[in-house]
């Protein structure tokens, strides 16, 4: 089964809306180089400046999502924005249960149960986030802490569904700590999420793209993105570069 590779620059919370139409100027025409064969690009900026990017990409290969959204439709929750929101923004997916929002922001198993169906619902890509501590994987508990998100998080999406989604694997331990997994400790974790994946629904195994996230960068994104399991790559600080990310979109 050829899976189409992911490519998404996560920026986190960074970049205001002039620097990303630097961004999204430099980076275009190289993605557009690579034609339709090459890796499918996504790119993850803040809201604010969601609206621009989604302009700018417009009849691209490069597409847009959110780094965040709340499972309701409309109402008094201050301060959030829903899926149709991000789809009339111009979004076409949602990064959800980033380990920093897990961290900082109280983002729980119980909240992502409801918000992964509620975006594909609303026709946008989940990118899923889950990932385990340092000493979550000191402790030999990266499996069983695998398990527990990837079944709460998608308890609620129906079987035949689970293909259309996207999951992160990003070791906490990995993120923004120029410590990267090694290509064999992401591709068993990527194999251990698909097998839970395909125990639901076969095809979905089959279908669904697992992602790598965790000091991406273009040294090392030929190797990991190599691995037989490891379907893309969410990439933070090496994201903020267009020269960078385009070279790991290149690498892909
Ligand atoms: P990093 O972040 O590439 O800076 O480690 C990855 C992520 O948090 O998605």
């Amino acid at each position: 089964m050829a899976r189409r590779p992911l490519i998404a620059a996560n920026w986190k919370m960074n970049k205001t809306i002039a620097e990303a139409r630097g961004f999204c100027e430099q980076l275009l025409p190289d993605v557009e180089e690579l034609g339709p064969d090459g890796a499918e690009v996504v790119v993850c900026p803040p809201y604010l400046a969601l609206p621009l990017v989604a302009q700018l990409c417009e009849g691209s290969d490069v597409g847009v999502a959110a780094q965040n959204m709340y499972f309701e439709d409309s109402g008094a929750f201050t301060g959030e924005v829903s899926a149709a929101m991000l789809l009339d923004a111009g979004a076409d997916g949602v990064v959800l249960g980033h380990s920093e929002r897990r961290q900082l922001f109280g983002e729980t198993d119980g909240g992502l149960a409801k918000k992964v169906p509620a975006a594909l619902a609303a026709g946008l890509l989940p990118i899923l986030c889950v990932g385990e501590s340092e000493g979550e994987r000191e402790r030999g508990e990266t499996e069983e802490v695998l398990r527990r998100q990837v079944e709460a998080d998608l308890a609620e999406v129906a079987d035949e569904a689970l293909g259309g989604i996207v999951i992160a694997y990003e070791p906490i331990w990995a993120i923004g700590t120029g410590k990267t997994a090694t290509a064999e400790q992401a591709n068993d974790a990527s194999a251990f999420i698909r097998s839970l994946v395909a125990a639901r629904n076969t095809e979905a195994g089959d279908l669904i793209r697992i992602q790598y996230g965790g000091s991406v960068k273009p040294a090392n994104a030929a190797e990991l993105l190599g691995q037989s399991d490891i379907d893309g790559a969410l990439v933070g600080g090496a994201s903020l570069d267009p020269e960078d990310f385009a070279a790991i979109v290149t690498a892909a």
